[in-house]
């Protein structure tokens, strides 16, 4: 099984590498698999002038899963749209038709403490953001700037939902809930947006095939305010692409630091890329301070949603609750008494856990 690593910018290298180290020491035990490496996002637009190279799409294409770091920086915030670094994984997203986004939140009891909320609200919080990713307003045409008939400079982009769009991911929201508490929360703002009105219409009917799951709806100014009020109201979430890109940000602070949470981006065929949710933090990038264990932790979601290697998958997760455990606290969750070690130290862990 092949493996294409693409680090991408500031931070991603350095977390890369320590989930790849952990790939390696599941080969040594017989896992078979191997990786390879090619540049993407801003070092994809220094290596050849794109931010998505010919040569990177190739090895996505022939590789069974994509494993992905970040992408952005300063460095290239002034690039045409096109050349920018967050292109690369767009273009990456659309083109292997990565539709599903899966952002688990899982509120370690170890962790409860590093939660900017009280242990009360979150402890035991297991909540699944399913994020549509590969269309609504990100991806809409028309959009650019032009001058209006006044005159005047103007800023549009397009949200827009196709019925087979809304209609996959609904259905893949209640499979999964099927395998959870069956409970699924759609949400949008049906009470604004004409596009979010066809998206509740769409869901509703899709229920229609799964009666055993409960469906609630939720407008999106009201799910950012639930989800700190009380978030284990929620079991799987599933809303679209730009409201779940927020949501799921916030989600992420309710598990104590945006360096935790893993994902998955699957296509119809379980293909995926497997990134953290946060960003390349160009502020400590380079330092060995940033937390590791989200992309370890979308290490385990590779093996499991594309490599099939469930086993696999629950040791590198069980390796990062026992590196909580023991006390190891990368800058992000650090806590007086714990031990606040750096990125490779925090890798280092993870493997003699492992
Ligand atoms: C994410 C990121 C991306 C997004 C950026 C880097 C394009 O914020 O994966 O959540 O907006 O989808
Ligand atoms: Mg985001």
């Amino acid at each position: 099984m092949k493996i294409a690593v693409l680090a991408g910018d500031g931070i991603g290298p350095e977390i890369t590498a320590q989930a790849v180290r952990v790939l390696q020491a599941l080969a040594a035990d017989g896992l078979a698999v191997e990786m390879e490496h090619a540049p993407v996002g801003g070092a994809g637009y220094d290596a050849s002038g794109d931010p998505l190279p010919e040569a990177t799409l190739k090895l996505a294409g022939q590789a069974d899963a994509i494993l992905f770091g970040s992408v952005g920086g300063p460095k290239y915030d002034t690039l045409p749209r096109a050349k920018r670094p967050e292109q690369g994984l767009l273009r990456l997203r659309k083109h292997f038709d990565l539709f599903a986004n899966l952002r688990p939140a899982i509120v370690y009891p170890e962790l409860a403490h590093a939660s900017t909320l009280k242990p009360e609200v979150i402890s035991g919080l297991d909540l699944l953001i399913l994020r549509e990713l590969t269309s609504d307003i990100y991806f809409g045409q028309p959009r650019g700037v032009r001058t209006n008939e006044n005159g005047e400079r103007e800023g549009f982009d397009t949200m827009r939902y196709t019925e087979s769009e809304i209609r996959r991911i609904a259905q893949l929201a209640f499979e999964t809930a099927r395998k959870r508490q069956r409970r699924v929360c759609s949400v949008d703002k049906a009470n604004v947006l004409e596009t979010t009105q066809f998206w509740r219409e769409v869901v509703t009917e899709v229920h229609g095939q799964y009666r055993d799951v409960e469906l609630t709806h939720m407008y999106v100014d009201n799910a950012a305010m639930q989800l700190v009020r009380d978030p284990r109201q929620f079991d799987v979430m599933v809303t679209g692409n730009m409201f779940g890109d927020i949501l799921s940000d916030e989600a992420s602070m309710l598990t104590g630091s945006i360096g935790m949470l893993p994902s998955a981006s699957l296509n119809a065929r379980g293909f995926g890329l497997y990134e953290p949710i946060h960003g390349s933090a160009p502020d400590i990038a380079g330092r060995n301070l940033a937390n590791p264990l989200a992309t370890i932790l979308s290490t385990a979601m590779l093996l499991r949603h594309s490599l099939h290697q469930e086993a696999a998958a629950r040791r590198v997760e069980a390796a990062v609750r026992k590196v909580l455990g023991q006390g190891f606290r990368t800058a992000d969750i650090a806590e007086t008494g714990k031990r606040t070690v750096g990125t490779r130290e925090m890798g280092d862990a993870v493997l003699a856990a492992l």
